[in-house]
């Protein structure tokens, strides 16, 4: 897919996902991003970017650990995920952040100005991982780290018939490389490529647990990558599409309800002093 046209897709696709996302993927998400505050170690005091910042679920716990005398700066593509996350922040009273809407791609931010860069579930819908990698690196001051999870392979994450149920009914891919980085070493080479050392790579399973069909499905569909194609979807074909997706999870049925299995990488990678 050509990039401008992936991030469009990118960017209107979240705006719809935006008010589902949170009872969608929360708890599934938790364990990546627990791993990946644990592998980022914050301290007080530290001024850290976070790209890809969704609804701020991470956002959150990136102020907490940096407290007062820190900052954060988070970023998102889509304006819809932004503007959740400012007001859950503000609900929360957490004082110490600035969204800003931006491309994980193209940051406008100044060279050597962060203490860490975070990026939770957010690079496998980039059109250039490595350049986004790249700018977590540029705005990293040296000797600091920078801290992504993504998923894993597309064979150990259950639900992942999701975009070929998705694509055949729009006629394109939605999220063309969307394994790439968690397949093999890839991640820890796009690391390497976009200047990183000393890299640590944390692979690991989790289980999806969804009460119901009806939550399967709005995670899969209304909540996360497809959700700009799947507007489009009229009755019938929305109808067709949930029983399909439903018949490629339906190994995983657990009484009412599916625990599908997933994987997540977790990396961190250290800028070089010099
Ligand atoms: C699965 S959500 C992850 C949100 C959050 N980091 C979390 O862990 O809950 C993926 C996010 O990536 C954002 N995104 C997609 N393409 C992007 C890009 N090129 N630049 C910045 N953000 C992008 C989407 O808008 C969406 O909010």
């Amino acid at each position: 897919m050509e990039p401008r046209l992936q991030r469009r897709v990118q960017r209107y696709g979240w705006d719809k996902a935006a008010e589902y996302y949170e009872d969608s993927w929360k708890e599934q998400l938790k364990p990546a991003q627990d791993k990946l505050m644990e592998m980022a170690d914050l301290q007080p005091g530290e001024k850290v970017l976070e790209t890809a910042c969704g609804t701020g679920l991470v956002t959150v716990r990136i102020a907490e650990a940096v407290g007062s005398d820190g900052k954060v700066v988070a970023t998102d593509l889509s304006d819809g995920m932004i503007e959740i996350a400012e007001s859950e922040a503000e609900e929360k009273n957490v004082k110490n952040v600035n969204f800003r809407r931006m491309d994980a791609e193209d940051l406008k931010l100044d060279d050597a100005s962060f203490d860490a860069t975070i990026c939770a579930l957010g690079l496998m819908y980039v059109p250039d991982p490595v350049e986004s990698l790249k700018e977590m690196n540029r705005v990293l001051k040296p000797g600091e780290r920078a801290v992504v999870a993504i998923w894993g392979e597309r064979k150990n994450c259950g639900w992942a018939d999701i975009f070929p149920i998705v694509d055949k009914r729009v006629a394109s891919d939605v999220c063309p490389l969307f394994f790439q980085q968690g397949t093999g070493n890839t991640l820890e080479h796009s690391l390497a490529q976009a200047g990183f050392e000393e890299i640590q790579i944390e692979r690991f399973s989790a289980t999806l647990h969804y009460p119901d069909p009806e939550v399967a499905i709005m995670a899969a569909f209304a909540g996360g990558p497809v959700a700009l194609a799947y507007k489009k979807f009229d009755e019938q074909t929305r109808k067709e599409a949930h029983q399909e997706y439903l018949d490629s999870i339906a190994a995983y049925r657990n009484g009412t309800g599916y625990q599908i299995p997933g994987e997540f990488v977790v990396a961190k990678g250290i800028k070089p002093n010099s």
